[in-house]
């Protein structure tokens, strides 16, 4: 949202009176972008920015689970950060498994399903293990779907996307006739599930560096200038209030 918003003066209580609960998206994604900057302005290590970033998905998790959205994706590391200097990307990695670790039980208390996407097989073993744990502690919950993207990427996943259907069609199970969008949905990381109604990417840059490019085809697309460890229920619901008034056309007219 930028400052020019009408919503960024509001608290959470009026933001909560103006938002029409029946118009909610069912799928949230966020680019949780700007954590480097907000450590860089206070002096303080990188590491300390996604630290901080932690506490903001935290609340943000919350209030999904409050406003009983279906689905959270949220960018937490892509097939390009691994440019990083190790220590940053060893610190990413820690956070995930310190953060999966210690909140897998509010989580679960909260009926979250954790459902990581991305190329899993990638990531060091302490993190797999961490991610194992918690799909499988919370794989029989029935509230909000918490896709946590790691070491991903669209390109790679539609490329995965196009070498599983490729097969399929070796092995002489599926006909190239057949495909259609809809094959190229069901083998994706997100397959079975909603597109994203709303993308928010923190920290006013206004790109989508990879993040769900097939999924994203609709989405109706927030960028907000706050920086992700300042990212509160208040600007996420700031996004919402703002996603309400979009007129969503998928290519057709107006309607009435
Ligand atoms: C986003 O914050 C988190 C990750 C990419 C892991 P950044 O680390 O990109 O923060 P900036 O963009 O440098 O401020
Ligand atoms: C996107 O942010 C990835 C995550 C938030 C995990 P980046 O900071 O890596 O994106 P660029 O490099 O600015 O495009
Ligand atoms: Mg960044």
């Amino acid at each position: 949202m930028k400052d020019e918003s009408p919503y960024v003066h509001l608290n959470e209580k009026e933001l909560l009176e103006i938002i029409d609960s029946q118009n909610l998206p069912g799928h949230i994604a966020i680019i949780m972008d700007g954590n480097g900057r907000w450590a860089q302005n206070r002096g303080l290590p990188r590491s300390l920015g996604h630290q901080a970033g932690v506490e903001s998905l935290k609340d943000i998790i919350k209030l999904c689970c409050d406003l009983k959205i279906k689905v959270l994706t949220v960018y937490g590391f892509s097939t390009e950060n691994w440019k990083r200097p190790p220590e940053e990307v060893n610190s990413i990695m820690k956070l995930v498994v310190d953060y999966l670790s210690n909140e897998i039980k509010e989580l679960c208390q909260k009926g979250v399903r954790v459902n990581p996407i991305g190329g899993l097989g990638g990531l060091p073993e302490k993190v797999r293990e961490t991610l194992s744990m918690a799909v499988r502690q919370s794989r029989d919950n029935s509230g909000l779907i918490f896709n946590v993207a790691l070491n991903y990427g669209g390109r790679q996943e539609l490329t995965d996307a196009v070498c599983a259907i490729a097969s399929s069609v070796a092995a002489g199970l599926l006909n190239v006739g057949q495909i259609n969008t809809w094959t190229v949905s069901n083998h994706l990381y997100t397959a079975g599930q909603p597109d994203p109604d709303l993308i928010i990417r923190s920290s006013g840059v206004s790109r989508i560096s990879n993040f769900l490019l097939w999924q994203s085809a609709y989405s109706e697309i927030c960028i907000t200038d706050v920086l992700w460890p300042d990212f509160k229920r208040r600007h996420l619901l700031q996004a919402l209030a703002d996603y309400q008034q979009r007129e969503r056309r998928y290519g057709g007219l107006k309607l009435n």
